[in-house]
């Protein structure tokens, strides 16, 4: 796999893959997404400074995105892989290389991710990337239809990157 930053040519993948209909049942949004509403957003996420957002590929086909979103010292993160390369593992490596496109200004102590309980793929996907339950009470009585939210302090990428002399 090889991995780039997200560009305006990905617009209709992200676009099918958001719109399948697994997706749509573990979003937090559940419904269907308008085309255009869909355009809107990824413009606007495409060129906000407070969100990167990464693309992994193999030679032929795009396997998949990963979000990042800045709010303060912490990053929430998402991920949608293309619905031909799930249930696979890629998710996990994925995750974590897509940790080096954050950039160094955004002072990150702290990954988010905000999981629902019944996505067992999604939530072994994020421990297996070094994710771990967050200790807050939400998390202990999780019904159905809860949110569980899983953390990651600073990754080591990043704590390299800062430790190098100027
Ligand atoms: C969720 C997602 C990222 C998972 O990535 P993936 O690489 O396809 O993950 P896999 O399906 O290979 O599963 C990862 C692990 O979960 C396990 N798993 C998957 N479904 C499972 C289930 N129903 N019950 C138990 N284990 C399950 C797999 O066996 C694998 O286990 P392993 O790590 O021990 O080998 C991907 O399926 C996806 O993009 N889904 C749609 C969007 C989505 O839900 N995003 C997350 C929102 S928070």
């Amino acid at each position: 796999m090889h991995y780039r930053l997200a560009e305006q040519s990905d617009i209709d993948d992200l676009y099918h893959w958001i719109n399948d209909p697994d997706t749509r049942a573990m979003s937090l949004n559940i419904n269907e997404i308008e085309y255009d509403e869909h355009r809107r957003w990824f413009l606007e996420k495409l060129s906000s400074d407070d969100n990167v957002l990464v693309m992994a590929l193999d030679n032929k086909q795009k396997i998949g995105n990963v979000r990042f979103e800045k709010r303060q010292s912490a990053a929430r993160v998402s991920i949608n892989l293309n619905p031909d390369f799930r249930g696979q593992g890629v998710g996990a490596e994925f995750l974590v290389v897509s940790e080096k496109f954050i950039p160094e200004n955004w002072h990150l102590k702290l990954l988010m991710a905000e999981i629902r309980p019944e996505n067992i793929a999604s939530i072994k996907t994020f421990i297996n990337a070094g994710y771990r339950p967050e200790n807050a009470p939400e998390n202990n009585n999780a019904l159905d239809g809860d949110i569980v939210v899983y953390v990651k302090s600073c990754p080591q990428i990043i704590l390299k990157r800062r430790a190098k002399p100027e």
